[in-house]
């Protein structure tokens, strides 16, 4: 067997699964669930279920990742000790390979959109006003061609490899992100109405947390870090035994959750702004607007009410949006890739073109009933089918794996591990109290 890639660097791993981390689910989902939730209350609640429960299951992803160095199902059944193990290894994995790939298929509609505005942005400039028309309209050959578009971009970088593709782009878009972000914040700050938002957003009513908020908040963590499909095990895989494992996992929770709130402190404010310039920005029920109607009609309205610069400020958000989605969805595309690579005779560039084509399938198809398909793919893959992965996967790092194997892999990278809490807490804390908590949160979200 030709010899596995890795990543170059340690700054080259945070890159790519920060990148992977960092994607619609911050910069929209994060804000949106804080507005529809009542605000800094949701924040807090996050915060505490990202690094108390998808930070444990982050390591066990890169854990088993690192261990046996493959995709998530071979993975899986490296770390099962018998027949049985086996089997259900197979089993979770594949589903996790199936689950991936579906939420690729409605996370690169969604990226087209965001390519479309981009353009109209480019449009606006150049004064097209009909291309303008036509690229904001929800036209089914509007989204097919975009989301196509993407699709295009997301394959042509995964089969480039892990230096050569997921760890070059990502390097070179993730510092991209921050200074787009960070500039678009400064603006919307000196804008009338901003600190409104501010307050909103930073001010916790303790009264607001309700068992609804701390599920949205678990599974807002747990799509935020990529987890329970097999993306960051198999970015764990690429990684190199003198890597210290818990270390990398915080700088990846950190610069997760940073981001998250950094956008907060983007979108929120810039609601707000949008109403002091004569935008309704709340729903007939009284809750803040914040499903696609806030990104496509409040935002691009805020733009529009911003004169000249409005454009710019426009093309910069897109920019922002379209760079996270991508960083995002490569590591989607690898999960499925890096299971054709290692376990069929197919080659990278094959595998590539073979499950990027039926992905784009898929999306077309949930483009042409759109009404079912979207909104059932999105609670399909990320309401239930995540945090059960989630807990599947505490399960084999807890129950099934050989346990002398588990901490032998915690060592490695990371000599003294023995002494710190991480050592002394982690692996019973994953084997109980993640599948515990997760389980109760999820069939209390069903129930409800
Ligand atoms: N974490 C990504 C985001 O926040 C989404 C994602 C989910 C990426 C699952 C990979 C796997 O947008």
């Amino acid at each position: 067997m030709a010899s596995r890639e890795q990543f170059s660097s340690r700054t080259g791993f945070i890159m790519a699964a920060a990148g992977s981390a960092i994607g619609l689910g911050n910069i929209w989902g994060f804000p949106t669930n804080t507005a529809s939730n009542g605000g800094a209350a949701f924040v807090l609640v996050y915060f505490v279920m990202a690094f108390c429960l998808a930070y444990p299951a982050l390591m066990a992803e890169l854990i088993i990742g690192r261990h046996s160095r493959s995709n998530i199902v071979t993975a899986l059944r490296f770390i099962s000790p018998n027949k049985a193990t086996r089997l259900l290894g197979t089993g979770v994995g594949l589903y996790g390979v199936l689950i991936a790939s579906l939420i690729l298929s409605f996370y690169g509609i969604v990226a087209g959109w965001m390519v479309a505005y981009l353009l109209e942005a480019v449009a606006e400039m150049i004064g097209w006003s009909e291309a303008s028309h036509w690229l904001t309209g929800f036209s089914f050959e509007r989204n097919v061609l975009f989301m196509g578009v993407f699709m295009l971009l997301t394959m042509s970088i995964i089969a480039s490899g892990i230096e050569g593709g997921i760890e070059k782009w990502s390097t070179r878009l993730m510092p991209m992100l921050l200074v787009i972000m960070v500039a678009l914040i400064i603006y919307v700050f000196t804008q009338p109405g901003a600190m409104e938002g501010l307050r909103v957003y930073l001010l916790p009513d303790i009264s607001q947390i309700k068992p609804a908020l701390i599920i949205d908040a678990m599974g807002q963590a747990f799509f935020s870090l990529s987890l329970g499909v097999g993306t960051m095990l198999v970015y764990g895989s690429y990684l190199s035994n003198k890597e210290n494992l818990p270390k990398l996992g915080v700088a990846v929770t950190l610069v997760d959750t940073g981001i998250a709130f950094t956008a907060g402190l983007l979108i929120i404010p810039a609601i707000y702004v949008a109403q002091h310039n004569g935008t309704t920005i709340f729903a007939e029920d009284g809750s803040l607007i914040a499903g696609p109607d806030l990104i496509f009609q409040i935002l691009p309205s805020l733009f529009d009410s911003m004169g000249e610069i409005g454009v710019f400020v426009a093309f910069a958000f897109f920019a922002l949006m379209t760079i996270a989605s991508l960083t995002s969805s490569i590591s989607m595309l690898e999960v499925p890739v890096s299971l054709a690579v290692e376990e069929t005779p197919a080659n990278r560039r094959q595998a590539t073109l073979i499950i990027g084509g039926l992905i784009f399938g898929c999306s077309t198809i949930i483009l042409l009933s759109f009404e079912t398909l979207f909104g059932f793919v999105i609670d399909l893959t990320t309401v239930y089918s995540q945090p059960l992965l989630g807990v599947a996967l505490c399960i084999f790092t807890g129950w099934i794996w050989h346990r002398n194997n588990l901490l032998q892999e915690i060592k490695a990278g990371h000599p003294e591990i023995e002494g710190t809490w991480f050592w002394k807490v982690w692996p019973g804390y994953v084997k109980f109290f993640c599948p515990v908590l997760i389980l109760m949160a999820f069939f209390q979200s069903v129930a409800g």
